[in-house]
């Protein structure tokens, strides 16, 4: 069964120059785009996005990342798609737990800075989804 996900492409990933990269792997593991769109955010779409982070230390600082440039938002789409780019990115922490041959594991070093999200279950995914591309799926 399809099943679709949010994935952003963070701003460090724009300014890096990773887009390309980032896209090439997500096609290549044979999942397919749904939306893609270069946008910058506002603290509101941020915040609403992070909302299960509101009271963790690195809140504040995350939302100024995330609306401190051009980001990638896209769904993705594919049998178990939100699993399968969850692989795709490795661990949240990029050295810790990213292994190499993940987006994250080669090439991001520090936590904050690690170059993509992606929906972390079907309730996030839908959430995340209505969030971002409110005319799709309607
Ligand atoms: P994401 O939501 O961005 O896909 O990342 P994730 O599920 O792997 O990690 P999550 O726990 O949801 O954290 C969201 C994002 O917040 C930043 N972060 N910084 N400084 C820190 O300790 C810290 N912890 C998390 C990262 O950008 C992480 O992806
Ligand atoms: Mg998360």
């Amino acid at each position: 069964m399809t099943e679709q996900t949010l994935v952003l492409i963070k701003p460090d990933g724009v300014q890096r120059g990773l887009v390309g990269e980032v896209l090439a792997r997500i096609e290549r593991k044979g999942l397919h785009l749904a939306a893609l769109e270069l946008r910058t955010v506002t603290d509101d779409v941020a915040g609403r996005h992070y909302a299960e982070h509101a009271e963790r230390p690195f809140y504040g600082s995350l939302i100024e990342f995330i609306t401190s440039g051009p980001l990638v938002a896209a769904v993705v789409e594919g049998p178990r798609a939100i699993a399968a780019f969850r692989q795709l990115a490795g661990g949240t922490d990029p050295v810790e737990k990213a292994t190499p041959g993940t987006i994250r594991g080669d090439f991001a070093l520090e936590t904050q800075f690690n170059i993509v999200h992606g929906s972390d279950s079907p309730e996030s995914a839908a959430r995340e989804i209505a969030l971002w591309f409110p005319a799709l799926n309607s």
